[in-house]
């Protein structure tokens, strides 16, 4: 029997209960050994919680109880997670976490804290909810040099992209259906300006570097720009709206970043619809695999908690290590990225747009009039934000897939 406690009893937290009382046969089948949650730490109390016994304030209670081998950190944010994680560490013992702020902000140095104390920190529930692509990326493929990474991260905007996108619907409504559905993080700017998927694409960027990427160092841009005209204009040209998280090595040089993208309808990532997750990963004898699956919601990304403990489970009195050195990354500027934009702008700024760019494509889409839309050709990052800023009537951009 394995004792374990879970910090935080919210969405995730009373979900990893959830999983092991549905499936205690299959994951005490798969960990060869039974597990079972002795306390659970939360501020509140749970009257009437089939786990309610198990609740606890006090964390001493639980880093002071040897009996306790693996603990859930699934409360998010940085404080007090990342202390208590540390100082379970440095008890002995093996942490899993779905807290995807603090892995971004500190994940290579809790690693080598669990190195340093023959114990293990993963984290799979971290990126893509319940997908299991860290696991697959640190053992299966980490023999591939993989050169690219692009992944559709975060549930709620691509929840609100999709509904925007068939139904017409309006934003506001469509994230408060997120926030119901337990989607969304407490502050939804999170979610909408980029962030959540921002701190994914570090810690997918981390292991594929092997080296820590900071989330601070990849440019990022949400969805809140994104209009109904877009995707008129995405109808036209055969492609769907995505908010992606890319990594890419090119001539040496590591790009990361996160902003919506024109995708191409031939392209996988164009059909992930709704709060599910898609990562699409290239290595170099591999060629492209795709991860698909619900990147949110309660027993999706509990079920990934659940994976890791039975990992660490099936690993006591060792070290799961990963390729993933506390040493900085070099993340190249994304001003030196090439790609195609998409433009729109003022009819009366034709003349200008097209002295800009040049060879550059005009769209029509048949429900929007009055402005001149266009696909760019091939230009760095700084050549179209310095072009763009001259358009005096400018009206919004997308990258193109
Ligand atoms: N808010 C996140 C999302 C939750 O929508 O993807 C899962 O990380």
């Amino acid at each position: 029997m394995t004792k374990i406690a879970v910090l935080g009893y919210g969405t995730v937290g009373s979900g990893v209960a959830h999983v092991l009382d549905t499936n205690g046969a299959q994951v005490a089948d798969s960990a060869h050994d039974e597990i079972e949650i002795k306390y659970i730490l939360d501020l509140r109390d749970f009257p009437g919680d089939k786990h309610e016994a198990q609740v606890v304030h006090d964390i001493d209670i639980i880093l002071n109880d040897p009996e306790v081998e693996v603990i859930c950190e699934t409360m998010g944010g940085i404080e007090p997670a990342f202390t208590f994680e540390k100082r379970a560490l440095e008890s002995g013992k093996s942490v899993c976490t779905s807290n995807k702020e603090l892995v971004a902000a500190h994940g290579p140095e809790l690693v080598e804290l669990a190195e340093k104390n023959n114990v293990s920190y993963l984290f799979e529930a971290s990126v893509g909810g319940g997908i299991p692509v860290l696991r697959s990326m640190n053992d299966s493929i980490r023999h591939e040099q993989l050169d690219s990474i692009r992944g559709i991260l975060n549930g709620t905007t691509n929840y609100i992209l999709t509904k925007m996108c068939q139904e017409g619907a309006d934003f506001d409504s469509v994230l408060k259906v997120a926030q119901d559905k337990g989607y969304a993080e407490r502050n939804p700017e999170a979610d909408i300006e980029g962030h959540d998927a921002c701190r994914k694409t570090a810690i997918l960027a981390s292991i594929m570097s092997g080296q820590f990427v900071k989330h601070e160092d990849i440019y990022t841009e949400g969805i809140t720009k994104i209009t109904g005209e877009d995707f008129e204009y995405a109808k036209t040209l055969g492609t769907s709206i995505k908010l992606l998280g890319s990594c890419e090595r090119k001539n040496g040089k590591f790009f990361a970043m996160v902003a919506p993208f024109m995708v191409p309808a031939d392209n996988a990532l164009a059909t992930v619809n709704g709060v599910f997750n898609a990562i699409d990963i290239h290595g170099n004898m591999l060629g492209d695999v795709m991860y698909y699956g619900k990147g949110a919601g309660k027993d999706a990304t509990a079920s990934a908690v659940v994976a890791d403990v039975i990992d660490m489970v099936r690993h006591k009195g060792k070290h799961i290590d990963w390729n993933l050195r506390n040493v900085p990354a070099t993340v190249e500027s994304n001003d030196n990225a090439v790609r195609k934009f998409f433009v729109r702008c003022d009819a009366s700024d034709k003349d200008n747009a097209t002295k800009l760019f040049a060879n550059l494509a005009e769209v029509k889409a048949e429900k929007v009039s009055g402005e001149f839309a266009f696909v760019t050709s091939e230009i760095s990052e700084k050549e179209f934000a310095d072009n763009y800023a001259k358009l005096s009537g400018a009206k919004g951009y997308l990258r193109m897939l």
